[in-house]
């Protein structure tokens, strides 16, 4: 540890603040982004493979010798934005082995659904999201699947997603052109009678097996009241693979994390954990960029520590309110303080780097500064499991991203609780972000690229590589170099 404090001396600019009489306190150092630095290679050994990379990291506090409550089997969550982490993104990152956390900027009975769908999840047994009853027409049918782009709608007695099972819709049922648009659900939807449908408490084996048999697209679960549980589909067989990193307590359900605030905690916490709640809830708190930031969480509790104000891809909070600091000059500050208050007291407080990661290469060069873990929310927007529409803009497929200091996040307010007026000024702004498929596939590379890294920097742990490793102020002619320079690339379009 006493090297590990010597090598952030080392690249971190000492902060020397003066404080003469009634002037201000003045910080020496410049405020720096992650794009500022580079990473020395180190020693690459034989055991430096990326198989033998391992990225597990703490998520909550622990003391000195002891493993964290929760660790993290990726150093990734997911930001707490409505634009982000709903359920859909949240299963996906934890069977990938990070951790989302359910927006909070949301009525206490939605999120607590969302977070409740979370841990209801069984890999293959879906809950449906797209639900209408009998006496629904065509027309809300064809605005459904706009909405969700999903074509099979579970048509229950009550329109809920665990209703009575009273039929189903695909796009076979109907033809969006030629149909009379008032028709009504019951007149076209396949009914309960003419449906195969398996019972809670088969396995997935058993479900995929029926789906065969049958030539199904989908197969409904009902309980033994006829209410429908979950689906199976056909086209998640890919999908139904054994995770090795999934992200699962002793109960085997998927770990979730949900945004809490200061004003409803009273009553949010308690409906979104149910039962008894006390010290068993971890909490992490932010967001900070400097010592004393960190410290005066650290004595109201916190579990861990998010850093970063101003960075976030959406955010105008710089620009509009004249705050913040450079991202990765926040996070050297807050890891050392972290180091010397372990240091103190044998109690080590993950620190959690929020916000501005613009390329992969950022996120191995936040863990090297000391982050235990980072927080996207650009980066997951762009994936089919974040909760937003793809819009397809000038030829190019986009989704929607907006932050949640902008208008748009905050009307759920004016909508739902009948309060609060419009923002008199807005620190974040609504956005497009280029689709980029599924999370898996991109989660992937970004993965294999931070294993890689590693490797070059002689680490197969996060620790490690936060011991280790080497780091250089970069120039911005050292920025041009870095890039492809002086070629004419070809257009691989052609
Ligand atoms: P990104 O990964 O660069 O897109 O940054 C995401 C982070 O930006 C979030 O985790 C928040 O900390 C922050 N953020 C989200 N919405 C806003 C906003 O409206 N204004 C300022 N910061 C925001």
């Amino acid at each position: 540890m006493k090297t590990y404090l010597n090598r952030i001396q080392y690249f971190c600019t000492k902060i020397h603040p003066v404080n003469i009489n009634h002037m201000a306190v003045y910080l020496n150092d410049v405020s720096r982004t992650f794009g500022e630095y580079l990473l020395i290679p180190g020693l690459t050994t034989k055991q430096c493979v990326p198989t033998n990379v391992s990225l597990k990291t703490s998520l909550v506090k622990h003391n000195v010798g002891e493993k964290s409550p929760i660790e993290l089997n990726i150093p990734f969550v997911s930001a707490i934005m409505q634009s982000v982490s709903g359920p859909e993104l949240a299963i996906e990152l934890a069977r990938n082995g990070g951790l989302s956390f359910i927006f909070g900027s949301q009525p206490i009975a939605s999120q607590a659904e969302m977070v409740r769908r979370v841990k209801k999840f069984k890999a293959g047994f879906v809950t449906s999201d797209s639900n209408l009853t009998p006496e629904n027409t065509l027309a809300d049918v064809i605005d459904l699947v706009n909405q969700t782009e999903h074509s099979t709608i579970g048509i229950t007695d009550d329109g809920t997603p665990n209703g009575k099972l009273l039929g189903l819709v695909t796009s076979r049922d109907y033809r969006a052109e030629k149909d009379d648009l008032s028709t009504k659900v019951k007149e076209f939807m396949t009914p309960f009678s003419k449906l195969i449908v398996g019972e809670v408490g088969i396995s997935l084996k058993e479900a995929n097996q029926i789906i065969w048999d049958h030539k199904l697209n989908t197969l409904p679960i009902i309980d033994k009241d006829q209410n429908l549980a979950y689906f199976v589909f056909r086209k998640d067989y890919d999908n139904h693979r054994e995770n090795p990193n999934e992200l699962s307590g002793a109960d085997k359900k998927l770990l979730v994390g949900a945004g809490i605030n200061t004003r409803d905690y009273m009553e949010r916490v308690p409906a979104l954990v149910k039962k008894e709640y006390g010290d068993k809830v971890k909490v992490g708190a932010g967001n900070v960029v400097d010592r004393e930031g960190f410290l005066y969480l650290v004595k109201a509790g916190a579990d861990f520590i998010k850093v970063g104000i101003g960075g976030g891809s959406i955010c105008i909070t710089r620009e509009t309110k004249g705050i913040g600091r450079g991202q990765a000059t926040a996070v050297i500050e807050v890891a050392k303080a972290r180091d010397e208050y372990f240091e103190e007291t044998g109690i080590y407080i993950p620190i959690c780097s929020d916000g501005g990661i613009v390329y992969d290469s950022h996120i191995t060069l936040a863990l090297a500064i000391g982050a235990d873990f980072v927080m996207l929310g650009r980066y997951f927007a762009r994936f089919d499991e974040s909760p937003t529409k793809k819009v397809n803009i000038n030829g190019s497929y986009m989704k929607e991203y907006w932050g949640e200091g902008s208008n748009r996040a905050h009307n759920w307010q004016r909508y739902d609780m009948g309060g609060s007026e419009s923002l008199k000024f807005e620190e974040g702004v609504d956005s497009y972000v280029p689709y980029a498929g599924k999370l898996k596939d991109n989660l992937d590379v970004t993965i294999g690229k931070i294993k890689s890294t590693m490797c070059s920097c002689g680490a197969t742990t996060i620790p490690e590589l936060q011991k280790n490793a080497k780091i250089t102020l970069v120039s911005s002619t050292s920025i041009v170099e870095g890039g492809a320079h002086d070629v004419i690339l070809k257009d691989h379009n052609r």
